[in-house]
């Protein structure tokens, strides 16, 4: 076991000794974040002593006369309002050493409890080109679930693509009236958007033709089977861009039930809700209202239209119904940027009123706006919404140039293929690197530049590394180190301690990112590890080493680098060997 986890365990027992009805689940231990006062630190204890009106100071040392600790625990100290750091020795390091390097663990443990979680993402519209809003969500969701998944739990990624709606009148009314269906052929889903944005034009110009749009709507609605055929049509074609666009950034999706699944759902759910007395008719229409939530009070849910027709609500209270009869989860996270606050706000609201019985965790994590460099949202110079391929595109080429210059001496194919990592890990941690709900400035030099906190440097740490071992001539990895037993007194420098007690960290960082929704935790974590293990390179010699010492330097590299890819494995973004 890990040394937080044992000190969370023991500190869990002495809690339960001094305060048997408490719950100490919640006592947590993190790292100290001023080395100065110690390697651990648990805050738990004061809400603990606070709730039931105990001295803090006093419960701490309550607490810590009751604790039987390890002999690796050289030092615990009551500090401030309560808190209670720990000091750990270099012995138990070196024992986390060899305990990675026999393979028990990469200084993370899978979670005690694990829960099932739905993960609701990406999520794109039909008929309209994938654009960089879209890519937040599928950036960020598809690093949560990597990050549940690798902490042992059950994760489930549903893509919730909007294949139905209004738009579609629009567009069946536009796709019928264009002639070009030769283009349609080549370029489906730019073609589409244009139909789009003209039909959109001339409804609203003019009312006969909006009137006409909402017949094709009704049509669809009623099973109309050539505007049916129509809508599969369009469905296909956005199916097909949308899923080069995620072979491309290697997001992948256990399953994609867009809106329309849903339908046969919708008049049931609005009479539930009806009968349970959750929603009431106003106005011909149906809706929830919220007299009881000052923030919501003025924004009732409108569930079903006074035509009857059902909307995104609807669909939404659907699909959670879906969700829960068929894969019990534990929790469900909905990645979307902050404009759809207020939505998530009535569905988990009415939710909770509708399944009152139910333990289930909703969570809505939204992120900021993408910025271009003048502070205006993210467009082309012609003022067109950025597609993502070309992006991608963009990304990959700009690359080659960093790498060409950076490494000239690696053959072109080399080069194309490091490119493309290093070009779609730039986006990817640009876009996981701010607080998520902070609007961020889109700005290619920043993201591909080699030194500072960006994916190009970690990468180029990581293909360091590398070297180190292809220099020692792959003699030695972490499996022949095992074989050589090592001493405490190996660890010698601080440079060492210090990057060692980082890697220890590793897992508690990964817990906070499934905690909080925050992968920026993890770019940090990695962005620090690199720090510390230049620095540690530049003053403790690895190969120029005697042994035992070059033995023990080595299976830190080692361990170090494979932190480094498996971190950057979360964030979605690749490795190479060489750069
Ligand atoms: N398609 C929606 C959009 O582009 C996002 C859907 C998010 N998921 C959900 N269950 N509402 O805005």
């Amino acid at each position: 076991m890990l040394p937080y986890r044992v000190l969370e365990k023991l500190l869990r027992q002495a809690v339960q000794d001094c305060l048997p009805e408490a719950n100490s689940a919640n006592v947590l231990v993190k790292p100290c974040a001023d080395p100065k006062h110690g390697d651990y630190q648990t805050a738990s204890l004061m809400p603990l002593a606070k709730e039931r009106r105990l001295n803090p100071r006093q419960l701490a040392s309550d607490v810590v006369a009751r604790l039987r600790l390890p002999s690796w625990v050289l030092q615990v100290e009551i500090a401030g309002a309560g808190f209670v750091n720990f000091r750990i020795s270099a012995a138990i390091l070196m024992e986390c050493l060899n305990a990675a390097a026999r393979g028990e663990h990469l200084f993370f443990e899978p979670v005690e409890r694990p829960l099932t979680i739905v993960i609701d993402f990406s999520s794109p519209n039909v008929a309209k080109p994938m654009h960089v809003g879209h890519i937040r969500s599928t950036i960020l969701g598809d690093g949560l679930a990597r990050t549940c998944r690798l902490l042992g739990h059950r994760v489930i990624t549903d893509n919730h693509i909007g294949d139905w709606g209004t738009q579609f009148g629009k567009l069946l009314l536009g796709w019928k009236q264009s002639s070009d269906r030769t283009s349609l052929q080549r370029d489906a889903l730019e073609q589409m958007e244009r139909i789009y944005r003209g039909i959109n034009a001339a409804c609203e110009a003019d009312p006969a033709m909006l009137e006409k749009a909402r017949h094709e709507l009704v049509k669809l609605q009623a099973g109309d089977s050539e505007n049916l055929k129509l809508w599969r049509e369009m469905i296909e074609r956005s199916q097909a861009q949308f899923a080069d666009i995620y072979r491309r950034l290697g997001v992948h999706f256990d399953y994609t039930l867009g809106e329309s699944f849903y339908n046969p759902r919708l008049k049931l759910v609005v009479q539930e809700l009806q009968n349970r007395g959750v929603a009431r008719e106003s106005e011909g229409a149906m809706a929830v209202f919220f007299d009881d939530i000052p923030e919501l009070k003025a924004h009732p849910a409108l569930i079903q239209k006074n035509d009857g027709a059902a909307n995104y609500m609807t669909t939404d209270l659907a699909t959670l119904q879906y969700r829960v009869e068929n894969w019990k989860p534990d929790e469900i996270v909905y990645v979307t940027d902050g404009r759809q606050q207020l939505h998530f706000k009535q569905l988990f609201t009415v939710f909770r009123r509708w399944r009152p019985d139910l333990q289930l965790k909703l969570a809505h994590v939204w992120f900021g706006a993408i910025l271009g460099e003048d502070g205006k949202p993210f467009k082309t110079r012609s003022g067109d919404t950025i597609k993502l391929t070309d992006l991608l595109d963009e990304a990959e080429e700009r690359a080659f140039r960093v790498v060409s210059e950076k490494n000239p001496g690696l053959d072109e194919q080399q080069r194309y293929e490091i490119a493309r990592i290093v070009g779609i890990g730039a986006i990817k941690y640009a876009d996981l690197l701010p607080n998520r709900q902070s609007d961020y400035t889109f700005s290619w030099d920043k993201m591909l530049a080699l030194n500072g906190n960006t994916a190009p440097y970690l990468l180029y740490a990581y293909a360091r590394i590398r070297s180190i071992f292809r220099k020692h001539g792959a003699a030695t990895d972490s499996s022949t180190a095992s074989n050589t037993p090592m001493t405490p007194a190996d660890l010698s420098a601080e440079e060492e301690v210090i990057l060692v007690k980082h890697l220890l960290s590793f897992g508690l960082v990964l817990e906070a990112v499934a905690e909080e929704y925050r992968p920026n935790y993890l770019c940090n974590y990695l962005y620090e590890l690199a720090g510390y293990f230049a620095r540690f390179y530049e003053n403790c010699p690895v190969l120029k080493a005697d042994e035992p010492q070059k033995q023990t330097r080595l299976l830190i590299c080692d361990l170090t680098s494979k932190v480094l890819k498996q971190g950057l494995n979360l964030l979605g973004i690749e490795t190479a060997e060489q750069m």
